[in-house]
């Protein structure tokens, strides 16, 4: 870059709390016009086991936006020692609940619990998560129009949309991490969308060469700060999904930190997601939108 070129350069940072509230604004808006037409709410069912405070604090705040979008919600409590049956019993009614379009089982779920038998008893069509392996697999398929599609991916393909468009033709994407949660799904979304896509992950040598190669960067890996200025290529699109609590035990405080060490590749990205008040605040209003997608289907 000449100097004029980096004095000119403006790092654009991705609001994800003002895009959120676009969707949300959204979603209220066409929720609205659902319940004149049908006599009933979009209905979100959540379930919360044991206590785990940060899963309190999301499942809080799922609870708060849907009354926001004017959905019936619930959440139903269950103790940190409840048995699979009763849980999956749980699933079961609420599979059969006319009034439930939304099923949503927060996660991690206590050892004594099969996670994956559990998030594979929900209805496909009420898996607002998107984890179900019928949706994960018409997603693999290249079909990003039928299955109700994983929140924190959905949401960040809202935001690379308002950079990029939705044609990504000729961009190299990579994407670090391949957990079923983020890495595979936002991996299959970017390939629907005709990027050029790369999976790294902690078993992928020089790393950071294959991160400077991309046009559009996910990090999604947990690891805080991992992702440097030399990992980043100039002008590059940063998506930063990492939410890694540092605790400082002397100063007897704690605060989020993502994936990618802000301060350093801030003024070489061409757009950045900070954290907090990037990735997050989208996964809920994705949410929102499954739920209201989720309603609408039913009701063909
Ligand atoms: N725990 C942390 N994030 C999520 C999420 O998006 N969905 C569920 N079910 N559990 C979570």
């Amino acid at each position: 870059m000449t100097a004029q070129t980096a004095s000119m350069h403006k790092t654009s940072i991705l609001d994800g709390k003002a895009i959120a509230r676009d969707v949300t604004d959204a979603v209220a808006q066409v929720s609205a016009t659902f319940a004149q037409t049908h006599g009933r709410q979009p209905g979100l069912s959540v379930v919360l086991v044991g206590e785990d405070p940060a899963s309190q604090v999301y499942v809080r705040n799922k609870g708060r936006m849907a009354a926001k979008c004017g959905f019936a919600s619930q959440t139903h409590r269950l103790s940190a020692d409840v048995a699979q049956p009763e849980l999956m019993a749980l699933v079961d009614q609420l599979n059969a609940d006319p009034g439930v379009d939304g099923i949503l089982v927060q996660l991690p779920l206590p050892p004594q619990i099969g996670a994956d038998a559990v998030l594979r008893a929900i209805d496909p069509t009420k898996d607002v998560d998107g984890f179900h392996p019928v949706n994960a697999g018409l997603l693999a398929s290249g079909d990003v129009d039928t299955p109700l599609l994983p929140c924190t991916p959905a949401g960040i393909m809202h935001m690379i949309r308002r950079v990029h468009g939705a044609d990504l033709s000729g961009l190299s994407a990579v994407v670090i991490g391949r957990s079923t949660i983020v890495g595979r799904p936002i991996a299959q979304l970017l390939l629907a969308a005709n990027a050029t896509v790369t999976i790294a992950h902690s078993r992928t040598p020089d790393i950071a060469s294959v991160s400077r190669a991309a046009d559009i960067l996910v990090a999604a890996v947990g690891r805080p700060q991992l992702v440097g200025r030399d990992w980043v290529k100039p002008g590059a699109t940063v998506i930063d999904v990492g939410i890694n609590r540092i605790e400082d035990v002397n100063l007897g405080t704690s605060n989020l930190v993502g994936d990618v060490d802000f301060e350093a590749v801030a003024p070489i990205a061409g757009a950045i997601t900070p954290v907090p008040g990037g990735v997050g605040p989208m996964t809920i209003a994705m949410l929102m939108g499954n739920t209201l997608k989720a309603a609408e289907a039913r009701m063909r």
